[in-house]
């Protein structure tokens, strides 16, 4: 007879798939990345620099970054500052952060866990910069969209004074319903770009264009269905 626990390893292998249980299993020894689960003490809150990075760089989070390709990309563009990359999905942050500990990589780390819970996570002013890659754009629950007055509130207490937010995305709901947001709360536009790739025919700055060339697991797949790819930064203190 099966015990107890082998039919439990069987039915999540079913049901996860055994290459996302192993790599689920195999960030817990990663050293650069982290998990966190509600109401847990977070030490590193208002610490990264010091205690995780060991620096004084600038800090730029990317949320829901799933494979990471902004957190490594940009990590590799600026040496001088530091990246984490949060997701709930262990299974995609592991691409990420096996490439940046191949690449022994000091300045990218990752997080596993809700983005919910940023607060927790990020002291006051912490943060320079966040980027927001191809968010789900959640047409049914606009509350839960980053870009609704909860998430802005929450990025509000982490950002420095002056720290900026990007939002690159195929989605029209979601960018339509950013850019309303901008307007309604007066945050100030730093770049608007409808469609991406074509003002990069025409764009004259090299380090904007190699910005832009990071191109994510998600961008890949809708940019290929044919989606006009949109970007917006803006300022909201
Ligand atoms: C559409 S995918 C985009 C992933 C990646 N940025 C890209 O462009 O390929 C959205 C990602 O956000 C993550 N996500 C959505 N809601 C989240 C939440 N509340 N907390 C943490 N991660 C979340 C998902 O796990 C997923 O990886």
């Amino acid at each position: 007879m099966q015990s107890n626990r082998s039919f439990l390893n069987d039915y999540f292998c079913f049901t996860m798939g055994k290459d996302k249980l192993a790599r689920f299993a195999a960030i817990k020894s990663f050293e650069n990345v982290l998990e966190y689960q509600r109401n847990q003490p977070f030490p590193l809150s208002g610490n990264w620099t010091r205690d995780f990075f060991k620096n004084d760089q600038p800090l730029i989070i990317e949320l829901g970054c799933g494979k990471g390709e902004y957190s490594v990309g940009l990590a590799k563009m600026y040496p001088n500052k530091n990246f984490i990359g949060l997701d709930i999905k262990g299974n995609r942050i592991f691409i990420g952060a096996r490439q940046a500990l191949k690449e022994k990589m000091t300045n990218v780390g990752f997080l596993r866990t809700r983005i919910d819970f940023i607060e927790a996570l990020f002291g006051p002013n912490e943060v320079d910069e966040i980027w927001l890659t191809f968010s789900d754009p959640q047409p049914q629950k606009p509350k839960k969209r980053l870009s609704s007055p909860i998430f802005i509130n929450r990025y509000q207490k982490i950002l420095k004074p002056g720290g900026s937010i990007h939002m690159k995305t195929d989605n029209d709901l979601l960018f339509q319903y950013t850019l309303e947001q901008i307007e309604e709360h007066g945050y100030s536009i730093i770049d608007y770009r409808p469609d991406l790739y074509q003002s990069l025919e025409t764009e004259t700055n090299p380090t904007l264009k190699q910005i832009f060339s990071i191109k994510t697991h998600y961008e890949q797949l809708f940019y290929g269905k044919g989606h006009i790819i949109k970007y917006v930064s803006f300022k909201i203190n």
